[in-house]
């Protein structure tokens, strides 16, 4: 933070778990002050302010319109139910506010451009929380593919496992109307979002195949995916997998091979990387620690970084989730040019 600079006030909508989890990097960020909470539930905005007892006198509403009238925050961080995101997001922007959404960043590709549309046309930061592209692990991976290390890409495998069915019975992440999908729009899309920012290339078309597992939203999903490059990928969804946790990337090069494993004991941690080149091993040890999407979004604000997740990082994420929806519900190979007419 620059000497002289202003406080961001920043308003919390939506105070659930993960709301928690960013509010209590926000408030220790220099410069930064929580100014508003937002929740219909009574009981998270209590949960919120027993998690952080330095937020006991921030005023707290029950909807964001009222809020926004009230308090005119600087910024927001939206952390609601999927389906809600491109409303609250909509409003954050008409009332001049920074925007850090969680993902996705909408559940249609129409709802993702107009976002995009919007950030472009008001200036301000949206930024959709992708906390990979911060993670050290991650980030060698991308540097060791941009700096041509493993030649160009063939075929990339990415593989995102949790045991997610059992975890979200009863809420409503199994609820479409609220959800937008199951396991593919909520953690899958994390990993659709590796898979599009590591490859750097556009889809062509998406072969998908879907199943529900006896819910009312897709549990487990295999895809193939071909980039206009020829690249071909396969992205390997399961949510009802007997242990908590796995996620996998496998990048096999013309020059080089990388590997991405997550521990299944300690899924927040960055993963291991193994590099191969050059008939070599390499095991990158002492990465950087992990940096937060908060830090990350301040720091864009104050123009002191880049936004390293903009809306057409959700964009393309929509685009993908609803290929492979479409493809699974019609049976056919989808092409991303008939179901994004705006295009890329
Ligand atoms: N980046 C990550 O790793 C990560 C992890 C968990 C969740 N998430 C994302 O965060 C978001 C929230 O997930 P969560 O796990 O915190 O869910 P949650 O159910 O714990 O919290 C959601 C909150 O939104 C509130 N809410 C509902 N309607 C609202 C409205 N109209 N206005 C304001 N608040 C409203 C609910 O009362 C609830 O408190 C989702 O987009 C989810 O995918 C991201």
């Amino acid at each position: 933070m620059q000497e002289g600079q202003a406080n961001i006030r920043v308003a919390m909508v939506g105070c659930g778990a993960v709301a928690r989890w960013h509010a209590s990097t926000l408030y220790r960020i220099p410069g930064v002050e929580i100014v508003a909470l937002v929740d219909p539930s009574q009981e998270n905005l209590n949960a919120m302010v027993k998690w952080i007892p330095q937020l006991s006198n921030v005023p707290t509403f029950s909807g964001p319109e009222e809020m926004f009238k009230a308090i005119g925050p600087d910024a927001v961080e939206i952390c609601t139910p999927h389906t809600l995101h491109h409303e609250h997001v909509v409003m954050a922007l008409e009332h001049g506010a920074h925007v850090l959404c969680e993902k996705p960043l909408a559940c249609s590709v129409e709802h993702a451009q107009d976002i995009k549309q919007r950030a472009q046309d008001t200036g301000k930061v949206v930024m959709v929380s992708y906390q990979r592209r911060l993670d050290p692990g991650y980030n060698y991976i991308k540097n060791a593919i941009t700096s041509g290390e493993i030649g160009d890409i063939q075929t990339i495998s990415v593989i995102c496992c949790q045991a997610w069915k059992k975890g979200t019975t009863g809420t409503w992440r199994q609820n479409p109307e609220l959800s937008g999908g199951g396991m593919l729009m909520d953690s899958g899309s994390h990993l659709a979002d590796v898979l599009l920012w590591l490859t750097s290339q556009p889809v062509e078309s998406v072969y998908a195949t879907v199943d529900n597992c006896d819910t009312p939203v897709d549990i487990n999903s295999t895809s193939t995916i071909k980039f206009t490059n020829g690249t071909q990928a396969q992205f390997t969804v399961n949510g009802n997998l007997p242990i908590t946790w796995i996620e996998e990337v496998l990048i096999i090069g013309t020059e080089g091979i990388l590997k991405y494993e997550s521990d299944p004991q300690h899924p927040w941690r960055t993963g291991r990387i193994t590099h191969s080149k050059d008939g070599n091993l390499i095991q990158p040890l002492r990465l950087q620690m992990y940096s937060s999407p908060d830090e990350a979004w301040i720091a864009a604000i104050r123009g002191e970084g880049e936004n390293p997740s903009p809306p057409d990082a959700g964009v393309r994420v929509a685009e993908l989730t609803t290929a492979i929806y479409e493809s699974a519900r019609t049976g056919q190979a989808i092409k991303i040019s008939d179901i994004s007419p705006v295009g890329r």
